[in-house]
């Protein structure tokens, strides 16, 4: 039985747009929307009572799982204190405490500079932008371009539509934001450049080299990356392929900005891919498990050396850059309380263990099965790929 009144099935039917979603296909097949109503803590129930396990714990955000009261009340209480700081003018208590810890669980270092946004769109808009304005500031206005990699995902406003790599997601919008190129991935199951020579020859960092050496690396501002790339499936960078990036990034004066929106606060254990895999970013993005989903927040976390250059008693220099709820009291409350439950309950390392016992498990189950071409993931984020496969006739499906 439908809990759902007349006039929300109404709604439903009229006034209510999900995102990436054709609502025409529910009045068409007079389906009926799954309405989640209820949740504790890997559980989720339905508005008619069913219960289901979410395996994809929200959209990859509920890092600590639903129903935490000390996150609601934390949420609560800060709602109760003062609603509403303006981010333009004034800090509030929960941020300045967030700032704090952020910089100091962020392989960008302690003394990081931490710019809070509402989502994970905003973080990599509020990272793309300033890459730029920090090469200005440096003068090399020229430095304008940004590498990204096929299939990758940053968001969906304009700037971080426009590295995407997901084709049938960035066409359509444009004009795009100028600048935009796009690399492989280093996914090595189903390498269109290895693949035949039955070892990864890194063909794919070599690339990264070459399109900078083409373009100019005095015209590149910034490279960003996943450390697990979320829409091509869970593909895991191999190691030393981060540090190879951030090497080249290194040697051409190109800052390394690491998107961890999916990635960070547990999801493929410890705080941060990047960190896990042995590298330090000059810009980490993030959102999603920050507040495991309590409360909408995302955040650019920015190495020192970086943000340095904004900060000076010239107002000219400013970072010119704002956005009405980023860093929301309630929501930098929420994340708080989030990462004290993290870090109480060790969840980043448990999140690294299972995910070491599940690789292991999987393998050990179905790895040999000759429908089994990959076991892959890393921390509690497994995938597979969806999408185009790779024209490379010897490489399994
Ligand atoms: C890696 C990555 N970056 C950015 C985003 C955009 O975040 P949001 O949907 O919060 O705007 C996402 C969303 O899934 C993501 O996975």
């Amino acid at each position: 039985m439908s809990t759902l009144s007349t006039n929300q099935q109404q709604a439903l039917a009229d006034n209510v747009w999900l995102h990436f979603f054709q609502m025409g296909h529910l009045s068409s097949t007079g389906a009926r929307p799954t309405v989640l109503v209820r949740g504790e803590g890997s559980r989720v129930w339905d508005q008619d009572g069913k219960s289901y396990i979410d395996g994809l714990s929200g959209l990859f955000t509920v890092n600590v799982g639903y129903g935490r009261r000390e996150i609601a009340e934390a949420v609560a209480a800060q709602l109760t204190d003062i609603a509403y700081v303006s981010p333009f003018s004034f800090p509030s208590l929960p941020m300045i405490d967030l700032s704090a810890k952020l910089a100091s669980i962020s392989p960008t270092g302690p003394q990081s500079r931490v710019f809070l946004t509402s989502g994970g769109s905003d973080a990599v808009e509020t990272a793309l932008k300033l890459a730029k304005a920090y090469h200005r500031m440096n003068g090399d206005a020229e430095r304008t371009k940004v590498i990204a990699r096929r299939v990758s995902y940053h968001g969906t406003s304009m700037g971080a539509l426009s590295v995407n790599g997901v084709t049938s997601i960035r066409n359509g919008f444009g004009p795009l934001v100028p600048g935009a190129r796009h690399v492989p991935l280093p996914y090595q199951y189903r390498c269109d450049y290895c693949a035949l020579h039955g070892a990864c020859r890194r063909t794919c960092v070599d690339e990264v080299e070459r399109l900078i050496e083409f373009e100019g690396p005095e015209t590149i501002a910034a490279i960003i990356m996943e450390p697990v790339q979320n829409s091509g499936g869970a593909i895991v960078s191999p190691p030393g392929y981060l540090q190879a990036i951030r090497e080249i990034c290194d040697r051409h004066g190109i800052l390394f900005i690491v998107d961890e929106v999916i990635c960070g606060f547990g999801r493929v254990g410890g705080w941060f891919g990047s960190a896990e895999m042995g590298v330090s970013p000059d810009i980490i993005t993030c959102a999603k498990g920050i507040t495991s989903g309590y409360a909408p927040l995302g955040a650019a976390v920015v190495r020192k050396a970086i943000a340095d250059a904004f900060i000076s008693d010239n107002d000219a220099e400013k970072f010119m850059h704002g956005i009405t709820f980023g860093g929301h009291a309630a929501s930098a409350a929420a994340a708080l309380a989030n990462l004290a439950i993290l870090e109480r309950e060790g969840l980043t390392e448990r999140s690294r263990e299972l995910g070491n016992y599940m690789i292991s498990e999987l393998r050990a189950a179905v790895g040999n099965h000759p429908n089994v071409g990959e076991v892959r993931g890393m921390g509690m984020f497994y995938g597979r790929r969806v999408g185009a496969r790779s024209r490379n006739p010897r490489v399994a499906a």
